[in-house]
């Protein structure tokens, strides 16, 4: 006690001798080093066996945040291999329990509605982007209702009338776009690819009056609403900072615009009785408790859809044009798929063509399984979760992390799985994968919206699983393969520097995609 007065003292009188910036700067470094140490200490001194292994990290709250940020796959993938499928680390101060591979995706994607939840989580990041009382702002049994409206209008009727639609605006797009001029030229094909699927789905979704509309004002609107989504959201989503206000302001404007659309449509009446848009659709909707869709759901389902499927049907495309520049020689198969099975004079697309073109469907499956647009998919835990075969219990302070991209992407499954190899969808390729079922041989299960299949187990799953399971599927697919076989038709895409090199990824978003500019060298087929 005595040495300790001896040294103390005079170090405490030093300390009140310095000024004011120099005891504050010194406070925070010693607090810090405190926290670091005891941070360091609780690690390695009291780890809990029944709860799964902590990745290290040096500071308490950021953790392991910045690593798994830069590169989320590759973080998981790191401490898969140290650790096993389960494990925990520190995402923005919460404890987040992984759990990769296929008994992982089962665990977490088909986790009961009484252990896990996603509205919690995402409800801060949505509800002001797409509005009140729909998806994350309601009950899970009333987005089961909502999925079941907009699943149901997404017929094979339907898309049969899509196919014409998109190959006209693809067509259209190339003919007015001036980055498409002359007979060839080099492109950042990303942001082309994003205006594409924001024509090509509001066209055949929402009907043609909401798709003109999107060369004025709702472009505009609809990236002040993008905003909405940045990561650092999930923490100042509250706050009145200068992108939040126009996100408000966005939602409120995009949602008035399509409700003025209900309006006359129903005035119309009649007229657009044989309306394939899902829009009709949900006009026309009645919940199991008799009440009708009210109209600012209809709005807000509107805004939630075309955000949902833009993020990822872009994210996609942009990498399959990407990956087709890397390889001219599976471009050029594409092309004499079309001419081998459509015919030499390439009649207009129809949805029928595309079940023709087998390596045109494999492309958008291949890409998706090295490139699915959402790597990490969240869940808040509600009651301690046992994880069968180990002593660990998940508890409720924990954040359930689901990554179905890691089983798309071991070596377990996938031969040569970092290989971009469209053709290992083929029957007996050298590269086929094994025990990816097909998923009509599934069990199946109701969850509200319709039969899925009722396994998460499968290492493939780009469209997660079990109750929130996309419902897009079937439409991004014949979006994805009608504009893929669209632009085969007219272009030859090249690497700028003639490489087989693939641009890196951009986790800055919550939806992954190529870095930018990703640069490609086009050139016109009939050279015009
Ligand atoms: C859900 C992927 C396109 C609408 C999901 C989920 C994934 C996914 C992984 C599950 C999320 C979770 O479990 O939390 C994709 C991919 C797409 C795509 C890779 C394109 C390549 C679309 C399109 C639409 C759409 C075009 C709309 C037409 C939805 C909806 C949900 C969903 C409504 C349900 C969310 C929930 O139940 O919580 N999607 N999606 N998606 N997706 Fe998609």
């Amino acid at each position: 006690m005595g040495i300790l007065q001896e040294v103390a003292g005079p170090l405490s009188q030093r300390f009140s001798e310095l000024g004011i910036g120099s005891q504050i700067g010194i406070s925070i470094v010693a607090f810090l080093t405190v926290s670091v140490i005891l941070n360091v200490i609780q690690q390695l001194l009291f780890r809990n066996p029944n709860e799964p292994p902590v990745v290290f990290h040096l500071f308490p709250i950021i953790g392991s945040t910045i690593t798994y940020g830069m590169d989320p796959p590759r973080f998981l993938k790191e401490n898969r291999a140290k650790f096993g499928d389960c494990f925990t680390f520190i995402l923005l101060g919460k404890k987040t329990t992984v759990y990769v591979g296929t008994q992982g995706n089962e665990f977490i994607l088909n986790g009961k509605i009484r252990d896990v939840c996603t509205e919690e989580i995402y409800t801060v990041l949505t509800t002001p982007v797409f509005g009140k009382d729909v998806v994350y702002d309601c009950p899970n049994s009333k987005l089961m209702e909502q999925k079941k409206f907009m699943k149901i209008a997404l017929t094979t009727e339907a898309f049969r009338s899509y196919v014409p639609i998109i190959s006209d605006e693809v067509s259209t797009y190339f003919k007015k776009s001036t980055d498409f001029k002359g007979k060839s030229g080099t492109v950042n094909i990303c942001p082309k690819m994003a205006q594409i699927t924001i024509f090509t789905a509001s066209h055949t979704l929402q009907g043609k009056e909401i798709r003109d509309k999107f060369d004025e004002s709702l472009a505009d609107l609809y990236h002040d609403l993008d905003m909405g989504f940045s990561p650092i959201n999930f923490m100042l989503h509250w706050a009145p900072l200068p992108w939040n206000n126009r996100r408000d302001h966005a939602q409120r404007t995009v949602a008035k615009i399509y409700m003025d659309t209900i309006k006359s449509r129903r005035e119309r009446g009649a007229v657009e009785a044989n309306s394939q848009d899902i829009m009709y659709h949900l006009m026309n909707s009645t919940y199991k408790n008799g009440i009708k869709v009210p109209d600012h759901e209809i709005a807000h389902m509107m805004i939630a859809l075309l955000m949902a499927g833009q993020h990822s049907s872009s994210s996609t495309s942009s990498w399959i044009m990407v990956r087709l520049a890397a390889r001219p020689d599976i471009m050029e198969e594409l092309y004499q798929e079309q001419i081998k099975n459509l015919g030499a004079d390439l009649p207009p697309l129809a949805y029928e063509d595309l079940a023709k073109l087998p390596l045109n469907q494999a492309i958008v499956k291949e890409t998706l399984r090295l490139n699915a647009p959402i790597h990490s998919i969240l869940r808040a835990v509600k009651q301690p979760m046992p994880v069968p075969g180990t002593k660990f219990v998940i508890p409720t302070s924990h954040v359930l992390l689901s990554a179905p991209g890691i089983s798309a992407t071991d070596p377990q499954y996938f031969p040569n799985p970092d290989l971009w190899d469209p053709h290992r969808w083929e029957k007996d390729a050298v590269n086929a994968p094994s025990l990816v079922k097909d998923e009509n041989e599934e069990e199946k299960i109701d969850y509200g919206y319709g039969m899925v299949s009722k396994g998460a187990a499968s290492p493939y799953l780009p469209f997660g699983a079990g109750r929130h399971r996309c419902i897009g599927e079937q439409f991004a697919n014949v979006q994805l393969q009608t504009i893929v076989a669209m632009v085969v038709r007219e272009f030859k895409f090249r690497n700028v520097d003639g490489s087989d090199t693939v641009i890196g990824t951009d986790y800055a978003s919550l939806f992954s995609r190529p870095l930018e500019p990703a640069n490609i060298y086009w050139e016109r087929r009939d050279g015009a």
